[in-house]
């Protein structure tokens, strides 16, 4: 039997979790950048929604050649977001709430800026006569620059401004345990824990072979030609998640393993969830979704997913109407959900600035949010530092106002989903319909494009489209059966 306490610990098992990008949330000094005092001023929005936790992406120190997945001190708030007292503001407003509060805690690389680099090269991982294997780096070129200082290679499994550390060296544990540890004293509930798949390379640093079938997630054309076996997500990754665990202690950590499902297992040995990012790459049909799910499911540690900052949006993948029928998936499905910021408005990627900011080509998938018709959308006073949507969007100020909106939609959907049974079952459906049950409710999707005619009978709960008759529908339905 759960006792109070288990419950307390396992807060997260059926917890959607929203997932704010800082610098494109809500600026209040009018420099065009969002900030941690925006953050706090604007949690009524994300209370309202009904989420029972943020995640905050990288608030650290950053040159920004990764907008801030290159850190120079992890224990501390880059001053273009606040200051320290800010996020304790922030945490403390946030608990005042009910909201629990996870960090992006990014221990497989640091940025060459940070002191350790230089300080204590030990810490990362080096060869000294050219590249030590064929390694790519996951946004292009090869894993290994050179230091002009040393003249040795180091590895980067990202970009060059982002060294990798050394798992294998103590050292390296004991001090991200220290980082761990300085949030968790402050409060936070938690971490997103950035690339663990990438913790632990090969010990021989061997050369990855060819290819020989593709990998069920997106991979740049040139890192696709690579089969990741030796690069990352090797057999003892569980080395450095032991360390991560004992450092958290019984705080949640979500791990960002970049991996098919099928190789999730040796990550949730250590980690309490890892995202299923089989469903975000998923193509929109009903087959390939209800195969995705159903080995998620028995996984038993998936935590949803459909966009987050790194991919275009959910809307642009989907279409506007198929966002809210995936909408539906994303919260009708049993377990934890993550919900990037702008999707619950419906919002599609955005454009392109005119000198893009990030190399990795993800500007438009981090638009800032549009909270009102006014200048600068409410976001700020100042120059955004990426273009506002147009009005193709309502904002959030528009969208309050209309009950048959996105928003409303999802605030709906995270009410119904406290009332869904803990059972899932996939169901025989229509082609074209993907279908399930939790407990006494039926959830219907339809992914063709075509109005379907839907089997079962029960009284709608809840419909994604506007047709008057929702079981005879082109969209996304809840019934109960009861
Ligand atoms: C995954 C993060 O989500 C992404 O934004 C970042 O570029 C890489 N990890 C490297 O830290």
């Amino acid at each position: 039997m759960d006792t109070e306490a288990d419950t307390a610990r396992d807060w997260w098992r059926d917890a959607v979790v929203y997932q704010v990008y800082p610098r494109s949330f809500q600026d209040t000094d009018g420099d065009g950048t969002g900030d941690l005092p925006g953050i706090t001023r604007r949690l009524d929005h994300i209370d309202r929604l009904g989420v029972d936790a943020l995640w905050l992406s990288p608030i650290y120190p950053s040159p920004g050649a990764d907008l801030g997945y290159d850190v120079t001190d992890h224990a501390a708030v880059d001053p273009a977001f606040g200051t320290i007292d800010d996020f304790d503001r922030l945490l403390e407003a946030a608990h005042a709430r009910g909201l629990r509060v996870l960090m992006d805690l990014v221990p497989s690389h640091t940025s060459i800026e940070h002191p350790w680099f230089r300080a204590h090269p030990e810490r990362y991982i080096w060869s000294d006569d050219g590249p030590a294997n064929n390694w790519r780096a996951a946004f292009g070129g090869p894993a290994w620059s050179r230091d002009p200082e040393s003249g040795r290679w180091y590895l980067h499994s990202f970009f060059p401004e982002q060294p990798d550390l050394d798992w294998r060296n103590p050292d390296v544990a004991e001090a991200i345990g220290a980082v761990m540890r300085f949030w968790l004293a402050r409060g936070v509930d938690g971490f997103r824990v950035d690339a663990v798949d990438r913790l632990i390379k090969d010990e021989r640093l061997r050369d990855d072979p060819p290819a020989t079938r593709p990998f069920p997630l997106y991979l740049r054309p040139e890192v696709a030609e690579l089969e990741l076996r030796y690069s990352g997500d090797r057999p003892d990754v569980g080395t450095a998640l032991t360390a991560l665990r004992h450092a958290a202690g019984d705080a949640l950590l979500v791990g960002e393993a970049y991996v098919p499902t099928a190789r999730l297992e040796a990550y949730l040995e250590h980690l309490d969830l890892t995202f299923c990012f089989e469903l975000l790459h998923a193509a929109w049909n009903a087959d390939r979704l209800g195969e995705v799910i159903g080995a998620a499911v028995e996984s038993g540690g998936c935590a949803w997913i459909l966009s987050n900052h790194d991919f275009p949006r959910l809307a642009s993948r989907v279409g506007t109407e198929g966002a809210r029928g995936a909408a539906l998936l994303l919260l009708t499905l049993p377990g934890p959900a993550f919900l990037f910021q702008g999707d619950e408005l419906g919002m599609p990627n955005g454009a392109e600035p005119a000198a893009p900011i990030d190399r990795a080509g993800r500007d438009p998938f981090r638009t800032p949010m549009p909270w009102d018709s006014g200048p600068g959308a409410g976001f700020t006073t100042g120059l955004p530092w990426l273009p506002l949507i147009g009005d193709e969007v309502g904002s959030v100020a528009d969208q309050e106002a209309d009950e048959g909106s996105t928003l409303a939609l999802y605030r709906r959907l995270i009410r119904l989903r406290r009332e869904l049974g803990r059972g899932f079952q996939l169901l025989d459906a229509p082609e074209g319909v993907l279908a399930y049950e939790r407990g006494d409710h039926l959830i219907a999707m339809n992914v063709s494009g075509e109005r379907t005619a839907l089997p079962w009978r029960g009284d709608v709960v809840l419909a994604t489209g506007p047709e008057p008759d929702p079981l005879e529908t082109g969209a996304g339905v809840v019934l109960t059966t009861a």
